[in-house]
């Protein structure tokens, strides 16, 4: 396989797995301290990666909300946050979404050849449209990615993208938030779908760290020999 970048998948999921409700628009699964946590992380990413369907229902503007680790970006030469990416079939997506509005960060979309040409009229002024093919496949988008500049990629959902990053063995790192709470109806979006993950009862992930948050636990998961714990 091409050379790709460090992977870091970070999500919250409630007891019972799931990432959502099918209620609210967007469920805070998470707390203070550990929104505070995941900006770290994402200030120490060169990329951070969501569905088509995250930045549709939950509209995330994906920055760097501390000024002090964006003046440490901006120290280092970086922008103040990092790269923003998507991926889609249809090119279904709004220009007017905090995705593309927020921030001077690049964008890229990586969206499947068929609606290439409909992705460029629609977004072609406010983001970089990629051809990823048809099917998109994440290992595809990765090396992409790396050949861009991205070294560290953190991959924020959902259930979809999640599911083939894991299946495709893309992911060095796994960060999962458990909240103290049950979702309790399959209607809504889990963790992952179905799928031949690489980690089974013969192949056991490792534990790297168990971190309680106030009332979350954060679970790290070394998923590959590149696992590093700077
Ligand atoms: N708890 C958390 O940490 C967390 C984090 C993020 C999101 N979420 C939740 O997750 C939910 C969304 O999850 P989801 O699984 O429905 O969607 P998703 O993974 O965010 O996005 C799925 C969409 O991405 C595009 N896509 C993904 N893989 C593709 C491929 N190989 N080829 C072409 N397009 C591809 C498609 O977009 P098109 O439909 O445009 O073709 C697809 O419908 C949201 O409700 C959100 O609240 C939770």
């Amino acid at each position: 396989m091409a050379d790709r970048p460090y992977t870091l998948l970070s999500c919250g999921m409630s007891i019972d797995g799931y990432l959502d409700s099918v209620t609210e628009k967007r469920l805070p699964l998470s707390n203070d301290a550990d929104f505070d946590r995941v900006d770290a992380v994402r200030a120490a990413c060169d990329a951070i990666l969501v569905g088509a369907a995250t930045v549709r229902n939950d509209n995330p503007r994906l920055l760097v909300r501390s000024k002090a680790r964006q003046a440490e970006r901006v120290a280092r030469g970086l922008r103040p946050s990092p790269i923003k990416v998507t991926v889609t079939g249809r090119a279904h997506l709004d220009p007017c979404a905090d995705f593309f509005t927020a921030g001077d960060s690049e964008k890229l979309v990586y969206c499947a050849s068929g609606t290439l040409a409909e992705a460029r009229d629609r977004l072609g002024p406010v983001a970089t449209v990629v051809d990823a093919g048809q099917p998109v496949e994440m290992h595809r988008v990765s090396e992409d990615l790396y050949t861009r500049g991205v070294q560290r990629l953190m991959v924020e959902g959902g259930g979809t993208v999640h599911t083939q990053f894991l299946t495709e063995d893309l992911v060095d790192e796994l960060h999962l938030v458990v909240a103290p709470f049950f979702v309790g109806d399959s209607r809504a979006r889990r963790f992952v779908s179905d799928g031949r993950f690489p980690w089974n009862p013969k192949r056991r992930a490792t534990l790297a760290e168990v971190r309680q948050i106030g009332d979350v636990v954060l679970l790290r998961y070394a998923l590959s020999e590149r696992f590093r714990t700077d």
